[in-house]
């Protein structure tokens, strides 16, 4: 398939325009910036994050994730002599109780995975892709309206859920993988889900999603007990969940998508008149995907492939920044830089990407140094490009988590998982306890036209019965030049996955960062359209923000801030684990002894948010 070059058009100012425009940056930096800075600007706070990155070193294995009890979890997997697969499965199943946000039975996700290192240092690195999968029913039209317009049938409710690949996933990189009895990987979390205590994050984010759960009678039971989100610091006890966690640990994968908590499904869509069926759900497999390998500076970068944009998408940034020398981080030159190549390799990701089962994708060639060099030659180091408004977009903004872990032989897992917004479709399958997801919104269900997020893409990733949804999803493992582990990272954030990660991983390896400050770092965001740099408030000076706009980027202060990266990079000795300072994750560390050492990020942060 050829690829068409993307047709990006160069400032509308003339000569004179942008010479007015270098004298008013100039003046503007010359006096302080008290003429040009923006209202938003003024008074602007210290940048929130600096030092707060909870952080641990072990050399005997770490787990990383969105919520300090899940790396409890699989700390403690790890220290009673459980692989890195092991501990991930108990620590998914975990996040399913205590971080129903995005945590998940109801949903699905994808992993890189790099087992321990051979005799001879080598290992090979896998994919899982455990995505959700459209059910038989669906079809090309079925979330619009009779003018043809998209409804928000595919965000909320029983018609926005594809067929959930989360136990499948997880049962089978056991299968694979896994060393320890696979009913003692799912027994904490059938603890958890008998009893544990809400913190300030998790009363936060039931809080900001209450609208949404009150809609459906089983969903309002469960989180907002007397019309009241749960509050922090109180016992929560969720014996359905615990009933369909029993199935799971003693009838494996069957124990959800067949039986009575398949059962428990099928009649909740029945209830809610959505189309998922026993059929469907006995069908459902994950596929085990060869991962995206890119080259960067020396070091070896596996991410995932479609049906994920992450790695493919993540490629054509680094290829194209790998061309540049960067500059210092913090500055306009920089966030120029990355927001121009950002920009070109969403516009690739909007226009081919979808299931690779379903399309043709001119993979090779997006991945290709030749490529990303036609790209980096468009980009012009003082102006910022223009893309035509007619390209496809997405603009998300919603709930997914990450976990990163290392055991002490050396082996790594890289975990995306979702059920896309904050709390999915908002439907709790009643007599089964959990939230089923709204994934189908990740499909272009107008092709050509904005879904709920403002998402426009190509006709490759509309909907069709059983057709995988694109992801954002980049869970991600890197290698140095000597072919030995050196980060895994991973982000939820929609779009802003991929450019949080690439950041993190640019921090390290361009910046020379350690690891906490790489992920407290504030990051930006551009996806070709909007046409917009979306920066994190107090993230970045009002004079840069200043010589950003008289570059012609149109700057957008986010009101909250991005991702939530769980990331672990190779100390000596050891390895360090750090949680993303944003949203409330935790660190734990399996310790010889079979107790674990935690770092846990403040509950105070505002949750993610990319409406700004
Ligand atoms: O697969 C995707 O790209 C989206 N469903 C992910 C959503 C997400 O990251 C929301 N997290 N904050």
């Amino acid at each position: 398939m050829d690829i068409q070059q993307p047709k990006l058009l160069s400032g509308p100012l003339s000569f004179f325009g942008r010479a007015a425009i270098v004298v008013l940056v100039v003046s503007a930096l010359l006096l302080g910036c008290a003429q040009t800075q923006p209202i938003e600007d003024a008074g602007q706070k210290p940048w929130p994050f600096a030092d707060t990155a909870p952080a641990v070193t072990s050399t005997s294995g770490l787990v990383v994730s969105g919520h300090p009890l899940a790396s409890e979890v699989g700390a403690d997997v790890l220290a009673s002599g459980g692989s890195a697969i092991d501990a991930a499965v108990a620590t998914g199943f975990a996040l399913a109780v205590v971080l129903p946000t995005a945590g998940n039975l109801g949903g699905g996700g994808f992993l890189v995975y790099r087992p321990a290192p051979d005799e001879n240092g080598d290992a090979e690195v896998e994919t899982l892709d455990y995505r959700e999968k459209a059910p038989g029913a669906a079809s090309h039209d079925m979330y619009l309206d009779d003018a043809g317009e998209p409804t928000d049938r595919s965000v909320i409710g029983h018609l926005a859920s594809g067929v959930p690949g989360s136990v499948a996933g997880l049962w089978s990189m056991h299968q694979r993988h896994g060393t320890l009895p696979w009913g003692q990987l799912v027994e904490p979390a059938i603890e958890l889900a008998r009893e544990h205590l809400i913190d300030e994050s998790r009363h936060n984010g039931i809080k900001s999603a209450a609208k949404k759960l009150a809609r459906f009678e089983t969903s309002a039971a469960k989180f907002l007990p007397g019309g009241e989100p749960l509050p922090v610091g109180s016992t929560w006890s969720q014996p359905e969940l615990a009933f369909t966690l029993e199935q799971i640990r003693d009838g494996g994968r069957d124990g959800f998508y067949l039986g009575p908590v398949a059962g428990l499904i099928v009649a909740e869509m029945e209830r809610g008149s959505g189309i998922m069926s026993h059929e469907d759900l006995a069908a459902y497999e994950p596929v085990w995907r060869e991962p995206i390998e890119i080259d960067y500076r020396g070091y070896t970068l596996f991410s995932m492939p479609p049906p994920s944009s992450g790695g493919i998408t993540m490629a054509l940034i680094l290829n194209i920044l790998e061309g540049f020398e960067l500059p210092a981080p913090d500055t306009s030159a920089l966030v120029h830089l990355e927001a121009e190549a950002m920009r070109r390799a969403f516009i690739d990701r909007n226009r081919y990407l979808g299931d690779p089962d379903f399309v043709e994708l001119p993979l090779d060639r997006l991945q290709s140094q030749q490529y990303a060099d036609t790209l980096r030659a468009e980009i012009d180091p003082e102006r910022a490009s223009i893309t035509p408004a007619d390209l496809f977009a997405p603009v998300e903004s919603t709930e997914t988590t990450h976990y990163s872990i290392v055991d002490a032989q050396g082996a790594a897992v890289s975990i995306t998982t979702t059920i896309n917004a904050g709390f999915g479709s908002g439907v709790t399958v009643a007599g089964a306890g959990f939230l089923l997801n709204n994934e189908m919104d990740d499909f272009a269900t107008a092709p050509g036209k904005p879904n709920m997020f403002g998402l426009v893409e190509s006709e490759n990733n509309s909907v069709a019965p059983h057709k995988r949804m694109l992801s954002s999803m980049s869970p991600s493992i890197l290698l140095n030049d000597a072919g030995e582990l050196h980060m895994v990272v991973g982000s939820p954030g929609g779009p802003t996955i991929i450019t949080s990660v690439m950041q993190v991983i640019s921090n390290v390896i361009d910046h020379g960062m350690e690891l906490g400050p790489a992920v407290e770092q504030v990051r930006l965001h551009h996806q070709a359209l909007p046409d917009k740099l979306f920066v994190e408030k107090e993230g970045l000076s009002p004079a840069v923000q200043s010589d950003l706009r008289g570059m012609g980027h149109e700057l957008v202060v986010r009101g909250g801030y991005s991702g939530d990266v769980a990331a672990i990079l190779a100390t000596d000795p050891g390895f360090v684990g750090v949680a993303d300072p944003r949203r409330g994750g935790g660190v734990a560390a399996a310790t010889v002894g079979g107790s674990t050492a935690t770092g846990t990020a403040s509950a105070t942060t505002a949750p993610t948010s990319t409406d700004g």
